[in-house]
């Protein structure tokens, strides 16, 4: 917008309320308030909207059919014009415009003449920008959609083959009890099915039609709004025009969603970061997903997943601005909510920019068994299954925890695993301390006792596979 000045051009009198005004808009203001840089992207669902009501101005005759028709094919010609102007590099927009349902209007008077100026009968920007920007939202969601049915997939893949594979779980981040890397992997699939769920909730109530409501008390035209939103894919329409064009719950709702995706990819990425430390070694990214350093030689780092991490403050950021930009508004449209596309596209382009670079960091990275394994060594996540090994044979878990605990301490003392002390060493403290009582403290096998449903021994975790996969 800042060549405007400097190619010393007069504003032009808005095209849309030049009758009401004798001065032209300040350049500043008009730069201040133009939305276009923002919602250029709203072109095609413009379009697609604007051609909708057309044809349905035109069958309710609300102009004759071969107005309907010469607009029509004026905007299905600019489509191809803007298509053709993006893939070439040429700029397809007027930089006076202030935003583009003005812009594309422009294009069509300039094309088709006067009659252009039928098509914004029954209708106001305020519902055509609320409809278009529905479209949009919905359409990038599917797209976050895709990537994260992609790395559900991978899940079940890996976990298929990982059911074996055993690693430290954590409390605390400390040494809880060993789980395995498919379960570990699987409790992602879960997330990202929730996190689906909801991107798929947002979409059914933002898929309800506010075109019709015009500027915001609806119009004194027969307009068929059913039509407009069969013809849009819309599942509904929404029942009061007051609503229709001030409603932006589908933004906060979309960002909400889109934040927690965030949160997931961000922990997924914390984990990633831990694990591919030396002290861990448990997974090593590829190269073509890591950075070198300027100065030591032998870095190699993993900034995707902390960038990751550190982006998913935008997608924060955007939903508290939507929910800020939201909570003192009176009915029914007012300028501040055409912030709303700022906040929404900064939390839907993090969330796919993120995962166009996740999925592949996830799907190239190496998981080191033996790393996994050796971690456990001596590191007492066996000591609740030696309790439950006396609980079972009658002594209160209580009881049992607190012998453990004494077996523990011993050992710490003594420098020594609990896995390789004797019988003879064990026996002394308590009765009920057997041979079987060994036999449950290989980690291993504590992994393996876990059947119960949801939990981590291979034939739960079978089944949980099984589930996922209906799932998906
Ligand atoms: N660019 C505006 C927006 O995004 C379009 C609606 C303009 N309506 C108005 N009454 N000024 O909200």
């Amino acid at each position: 917008m800042s060549e405007l000045k400097s190619q010393g051009q007069e504003t032009p009198k808005s095209g849309l309320w030049g009758g009401r005004f004798e001065k032209e808009m300040d350049r500043d203001v008009l730069e201040f308030s133009s939305s276009l840089d923002l919602d250029r992207r709203l072109w095609r669902a413009d379009l697609a909207g604007s051609v909708a009501h057309a044809r349905m101005l035109g069958r309710q005759s609300i102009i004759s059919q071969t107005e309907a028709e010469q607009i029509i094919s004026g905007l299905q010609q600019i489509g191809r014009e803007i298509e053709a102007g993006l893939t070439s590099g040429r700029e397809p927009f007027s930089s006076q415009a202030e935003d583009i349902h003005s812009e594309i209007e422009r294009k069509l008077r300039e094309l088709i003449g006067p009659v252009a100026g039928k098509l914004h009968t029954a209708r106001s920007r305020n519902d055509q920008v609320a409809t278009a920007f529905r479209m949009t939202l919905c359409e990038g969601s599917l797209a976050i959609d895709h990537d994260l049915k992609r790395l559900q997939k991978w899940i079940l893949q890996k976990a298929n083959d990982e059911t074996e594979t055993i690693l430290p779980g954590l409390t605390h981040f400390q040494h809880a009890q060993p789980v395995s890397l498919a379960h570990h992997l699987l409790s992602y699939f879960w997330m990202l099915d929730r996190d689906r769920e909801r991107l798929t909730d947002f979409r059914t109530r933002a898929m309800i039609l506010p075109l019709g409501s015009a500027a915001l008390a609806g119009t004194s035209f027969p307009v068929d709004r059913e039509q407009v939103a069969r013809e849009l894919g819309f599942s509904g329409i929404c029942e009061n025009s007051l609503d229709g064009v001030s409603d932006r719950d589908f933004v906060i709702e979309f960002l909400a969603a889109s934040s927690m995706v965030m949160m997931h990819l961000s922990r997924w990425c914390e984990e990633l970061i831990i694990w591919s430390a030396p002290e861990h070694g448990f997974v090593e990214l590829d190269e073509t997903m890591t950075t070198g350093s300027s100065i030591m030689p032998q870095k190699k780092n993993p900034d995707i997943a902390e960038l990751i991490r550190g982006r998913t403050g935008r997608a924060y950021g955007a939903l508290m601005g939507a929910l800020t930009m939201m909570k003192s508004l009176p009915l029914s449209y007012n300028r501040d909510l055409q912030e709303d596309k700022f906040h929404a596209f900064q939390g839907l382009d993090v969330v796919v920019s993120s995962l166009r670079v996740f999925c592949p960091m996830l799907e190239t990275a190496d998981f080191n068994r033996e790393r996994m394994a050796e971690s456990l060594r001596g590191d007492f996540s066996n000591a609740t299954d030696l309790a439950d090994d006396l609980a079972r044979k009658g002594l209160p878990f209580r009881e049992a925890h607190e012998v453990v605990g004494k077996v523990v301490r011993f050992c710490l003392k003594e420098a020594l695993t609990l896995e390789d002390l004797s019988l003879e060493q064990l026996k002394p403290f308590h009765p009920l301390i057997d041979e079987t009582s060994r036999t449950v403290l290989s980690h291993d096998g504590v992994m393996r006792a876990r059947t119960s449903r949801g939990g981590t021994a291979p034939s739960a975790v079978l089944a949980q596979i099984e589930r996922a996969r209906q799932k998906l």
